[in-house]
């Protein structure tokens, strides 16, 4: 294995024990850690709105900003202050976010081939919020901003874009002019709004995205940046004094770290660890890396065009389009780029269904890895070898729980590339054909390796999703798990309270309804 690959297992692992650490408090809709891009969009909206706010209030000269922005924070402490104080630690948060997110995409290896769009659209978003971000403590014009303007501006000056050293506007007081923090106000307008444009982009090519996180995640945050606003809220140095050099200030580390790396190290070290890791971000995706997954296909006779497909893509790769030989109806069409090869859309295909009488079964939407009439043959093979007081199936995916562990004379086990790529039809053909019970052991809430897996599982099971599982089937027989590959231990208690709970309805001679009498699928 080679130095990433190691690196980077040994960070999913990481990322993964603390998340499911997390679970316990938070439950896996409200865990941080899975849902950091919606925790980035709401500190963003939090700053916006509490930007617009400041922005129409203060003086933007600059001999008025310094003492506008005093005397909100002291009067108008209740209203003015506390949005100041949110407007910083909301930008300290989306940063600090922002990194976890990219570094648990990247541990979690969603860097390359369907998701080359998404990483490469995330590494500019990383420089544009750096430059809001730093652009904001200038506009203060306290001792702070002067420092960091200074030791930015003589960064900038080590590039050869400036004709004239751009430090040299901070020699004197009577160097800088309103016009330079009109230009300053524009920058930290402007790119912020290239930044909502640059997040438009990141996630435009997938679809039903986490926009927001959960009520319960809102309000937590928001509860928690009010009482730091409260507690500690955001002040001014002294003002900015051009004829004197700060010693002592309170740096923010997550947005000006970079002064105090500039001082250690120097402008051409830190740009060459800048251009060095950008570059190194942008060329990630183009290392050797597993073999992708082969995509889904569409068969033209048994493309109905209903839609179900793209309705279920998490990767936004299906589209439709007029049949091309049954007028009046629509085709599926697959995007080879986009498509992760997760098969979630081939079981939502209406066509998928098992009870088809076609010896060869074949569906409107397939994957070639694991076609729908290879799982009917899987199934009926494993379930005619099946014994025991109470036979049970279990169906599991590839990212999840290690199910191949619950093998036995009682337990027939079928990994897919996700729970949600198996159509519902099949538990109620597995019970009919013989099985006692069906487990489904998806990923834990969120965690799904193709990001809606785990939902659409559970909502197709209790008939909130078409395709749904019939309401003939009766639910005491199934059972749907949420479990990731480190739960063993819960995966074989969940099959073996199952199991008590079967066999103890038929102890009670509560068995399958007679519409489910064993049917041996073979001859
Ligand atoms: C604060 C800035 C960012 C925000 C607010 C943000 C937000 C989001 C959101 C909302 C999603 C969709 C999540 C979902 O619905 O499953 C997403 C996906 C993604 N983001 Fe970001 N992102 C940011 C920065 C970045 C950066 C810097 C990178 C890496 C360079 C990155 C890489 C990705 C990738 C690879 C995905 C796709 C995940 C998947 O397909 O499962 N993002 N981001
Ligand atoms: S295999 Fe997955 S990503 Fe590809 S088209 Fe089907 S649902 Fe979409
Ligand atoms: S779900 Fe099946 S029938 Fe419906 S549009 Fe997609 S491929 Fe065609």
């Amino acid at each position: 294995m080679s130095f990433h690959a190691s690196l980077r297992s040994a960070a999913q692992m990481l990322f993964q024990r603390i998340e499911e650490f997390f679970d316990r408090f938070f439950g896996g809709s409200s865990n941080p850690l899975r849902h950091l891009g919606a925790m980035g969009l709401y500190f963003l909206w939090i700053i916006v709105g509490t930007g617009l706010y400041l922005y129409s209030v203060l003086d933007t000269s600059i001999n008025g900003v310094y003492n506008s922005i005093g005397h909100l924070t002291r009067e108008q402490w209740y209203l003015g202050g506390v949005l100041r104080s949110l407007h910083r630690y909301a930008s300290d948060a989306f940063i600090l976010v922002m990194a976890l997110h990219l570094v648990r995409e990247w541990a979690y290896g969603r860097y390359y081939g369907f998701r080359f769009y998404s990483w490469v659209t995330g590494v500019p978003i990383l420089w544009l919020s750096y430059v809001s971000g730093i652009s904001g403590y200038w506009i203060v014009w306290d001792r702070l901003a002067q420092f960091s303007a200074i030791a930015s501006t003589e960064l900038l000056d080590w590039l050869p874009i400036f004709s004239e050293p751009a430090a040299r506007n901070f020699l004197s007081p009577d160097a800088l002019n309103d016009r330079f923090f009109t230009m300053l106000v524009f920058i930290h307008l402007g790119i912020p709004l290239m930044l909502i444009l640059g997040l438009w982009a990141h996630v435009h090519r997938i679809s039903r995205v986490d926009y927001l996180p959960s009520r319960q995640m809102m309000l937590g945050t928001l509860a928690t940046l009010l009482a730091l606003a409260l507690t500690k809220p955001a002040l001014s140095d002294a003002p900015a004094d051009l004829a004197m050099v700060s010693t002592q200030l309170r740096l923010d580390w997550f947005l000006l770290f970079i002064h105090p790396l500039t001082d250690v190290a120097s402008p051409a070290m830190v740009w060459s660890m800048l251009i060095a890791a950008t570059a190194l971000l942008f060329i990630l995706p183009f290392l050797p890396h597993p073999k992708a997954e082969p995509v889904a296909l569409v068969d033209q006779a048994n493309c109905n065009g209903c839609s179900r497909c793209l309705a279920d893509c998490p990767f936004a790769a299906i589209t439709m389009a007029p049949h091309p030989s049954r007028p009046g109806y629509k085709i599926a069409i697959v995007a080879a780029d986009l498509c992760a090869g997760c098969g979630i859309c081939a079981g939502s295909c209406p066509s998928s269904t098992p009870f088809r009488s076609q010896e060869r079964l074949v569906t409107g939407i397939d994957m070639p890895q694991l076609s729908v009439n290879d799982l009917r043959q899987q199934l009926e093979a494993k379930l005619s070898r099946l014994g025991g007081r109470s036979r049970i199936v279990v169906f599991g995916c590839s990212h999840g729980a290690k199910i191949n562990a619950l093998s036995s004379t009682d337990t027939a086990v079928i990994s897919l590339a996700c729970t949600a790529a198996l159509p519902p039809a099949f538990v109620e053909y597995a019970l009919r054909g013989g099985a006692d019970g069906v487990m489904l052991a998806s990923c834990r809430s969120g965690g799904c390796h193709y990001r809606l897996g785990e939902r659409w599982t559970d909502e197709r099971l209790n008939g909130r999703r078409e395709p749904r599982l019939r309401s003939k089937v009766p639910l005491s027989r199934v059972h749907h798990l949420f479990a990731s590959d480190n739960d063993n231990k819960l995966l074989a208690e969940a099959l073996k309270t199952f199991r008590n709970r079967i066999e103890n309805q038929q102890a009670d001679d509560d068995p399958l309804p007679p519409y489910f009498r064993r049917n041996s699928y073979h001859a």
